[in-house]
């Protein structure tokens, strides 16, 4: 049985006044249950985020980190400092890292190193463009960021695949539950593939325009274990409800 994760990327919003009330509004009503919830916000609220957490239930993550332990990389965030500062979780290899920033499989697997080595849990991205579902390529291109990322692997115990299609982030379209259901079975066949990963126990979530109005309907498929949340994590009552949803299943 994998317990289902429901976590927010913030992206790049906030200021700490807001990171304060939203965090008090799910503060007051996240309760330890079966759902594992993480909430990431921005580097520079990370601290704050972290403190105010202290203690409950609300895991905090970081949005991404450097492929690099240390050294001479102005503007990076290295692994190592967000396990320190008390972070438990980092998205790695979301759609607009790649395309604002041409992350390639190869930086996302060294990035993946990099998390794993300082014992932070990855939430891989992978998903496909509307133009490669389109032209039916969207297994390969997942199935090619999955290899890419995780072929030279040693250690994958703790990790997460988020399956966030393009097409449906930040839309309003949202990939039906049978859709999402039949390419997080594809991503559980896939990842049977590596010796370093035990599919089963591996956490599939979707992510791509979640919201209180189809999140019980996603999260019912059986290979749906909870989601990545954007917009609708910066508000307290829809996040809530995301998370309630998920405990419903
Ligand atoms: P969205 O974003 O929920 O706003 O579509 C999801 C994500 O990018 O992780």
């Amino acid at each position: 049985m994998r317990q289902a994760l429901v976590a927010g990327n913030w992206k790049m919003h906030g200021s700490r006044a807001s990171v304060a009330s939203l965090l008090s509004e799910l503060l007051g009503a996240v309760t330890a249950q079966q759902v594992e919830v993480a909430v990431c916000p921005t580097f520079v609220h990370l601290a704050q985020a972290l403190e105010l957490c202290v203690g409950s239930p609300l895991a905090v993550g970081a949005q991404d980190c450097s492929h690099m332990p240390s050294g001479a990389y102005t503007g990076e965030v290295a692994a190592p400092m967000l396990a320190d500062l008390g972070c438990a979780c980092v998205i790695l290899g979301h759609s607009e890292r790649r395309q604002y920033h041409t992350e390639s499989d190869h930086l996302v697997a060294a990035k993946l190193t990099a998390a794993v080595s300082a014992g932070l849990q990855p939430i891989l991205c992978v998903g496909e463009t509307r133009e490669q579902r389109e032209s039916g390529a969207a297994e390969l291109v997942v199935l090619g960021q999955l290899t890419g990322a995780l072929a030279e692997q040693t250690d994958l115990a703790g990790l997460v695949v988020a399956y966030e299609p393009v097409w449906a982030i930040g839309t309003g379209l949202t990939a039906t539950p049978q859709q999402a259901q039949e390419m997080h079975a594809y991503i559980r066949r896939c990842l049977d593939a590596f010796d370093t990963v035990d599919a089963r126990a591996t956490r599939v979530v979707y992510g791509g325009s979640v919201k209180p109005g189809n999140a019980r309907d996603l999260f019912a498929q059986p290979d749906i274990d909870g989601a990545l949340v954007g917009g609708a994590a910066l508000i307290a009552a829809d996040f809530l409800a995301i998370i309630d949803a998920a405990a419903a299943v």
